[in-house]
């Protein structure tokens, strides 16, 4: 795997992407093996699992092993942590080979990872930290990018991060950041909207004027999640319930993504009851209602079961 990996990554095919190709996947958790029973038990409710690369590749043969499992039940997406696209050196060649890896086993639909570095040349970082705003960074980053696109089998996409410092303006915002990255490299993105809700809130701007910076043709999935305040600071820890707010504004960003095809709720600590999470995800169908209702009107994509009869649904 890792030889083809490297041979795709410096002339591998450049794929046309297509976005009406990718599917509607509907309303989904980031699976963790701590509610891997009820899951099961609930499989009707849950219409995707997005799958961790970390939780996978190098370890023992029959955690691997449950991924294809997985996939026999749920549709499946690919996500990763520690490419640490923004790292300035080579392109993580083995990483991508697991993340490959994984892709195949599950038949995911996509992968992911963040638009962050998790590492500077020789030194682990452990976090998900900012990059530089600049175009001489963007460039870097849409080279790798395109790297990435031609190893992969299926679409790429990043994610935007929560930030709780900023390397000093140079330059750019940071929407004008992700907006070069993502259209030069001509990859999608997954918008984290509890991370923007969160980054509006410690930073003192508007989520909604925020979002209208961002190429919104390009999000194929959201994340939400909860955290909590430490000393009036909003921590992304995925603890909590999703906040009403960020609730809010999936409904007013939804009907501006026309390819968005997931919504993803994640929950990686301090787990509640599972019929909690169902709750939550029942709660995201109801937004999403309003502003999918246009897609399935014509007929040519049929509709996720739990849209057909809804308010709103029309
Ligand atoms: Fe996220």
């Amino acid at each position: 795997m890792l030889s083809t990996v490297r041979a795709n990554a410096d002339k591998g095919p450049t794929r046309a992407l297509n976005v009406r190709e990718i599917p509607f996947l509907g309303v989904g958790l980031g699976y963790r093996a701590e509610f891997r029973q009820e899951l099961l038990a609930n499989r009707t409710q849950v219409d995707f699992l997005e799958l961790m690369v970390e939780h996978f590749l190098d370890m023992p043969p029959e955690q691997m092993g449950d991924a294809p499992l997985l996939a026999e039940q749920f549709d499946i997406v690919v996500h990763g942590l520690d490419l640490s696209i923004g790292t300035v050196k080579p392109l993580r060649l083995d990483y991508l080979a697991n993340m490959h890896e994984l892709v195949v086993a599950t038949g995911a639909h996509w992968a992911s990872d963040h638009l962050s570095m998790t590492s500077v040349p020789g030194r682990a970082i452990g976090n998900l930290t900012p990059l530089p705003l600049n175009h001489e960074m963007a460039d870097y980053l849409i080279q790798k990018c395109r790297q990435a696109a031609r190893v992969l089998p299926v679409p790429f996409l990043l994610e935007n991060i929560s930030v709780l410092f900023r390397p000093a303006p140079d330059g750019m915002t940071e929407q004008a950041f992700i907006t070069e990255v993502v259209q030069g490299a001509d990859i999608f993105l997954l918008l984290d909207l509890t991370n923007i809700l969160n980054n509006s809130i410690n930073g003192r701007f508007d989520a909604c004027d925020y979002l209208e910076g961002l190429p919104l043709d390009r999000v194929v999935q959201i994340h939400l999640a909860g955290g909590f305040a430490l000393d009036d600071v909003l921590l992304d820890t995925h603890s909590g319930p999703v906040p009403p707010e960020a609730f809010e504004l999936l409904r007013y960003a939804a009907r501006r993504m026309p390819a968005l095809r997931a919504v993803m709720i994640e929950r990686d600590q301090n787990f509640p009851p599972f019929q909690t999470l169902l709750e939550e995800l029942d709660a995201t169908r109801e937004v999403l209602c309003t502003a999918w209702a246009p897609h399935f009107a014509s007929g040519l994509v049929a509709a996720p079961t739990w849209l057909v009869g809804r308010a709103g649904a029309g």
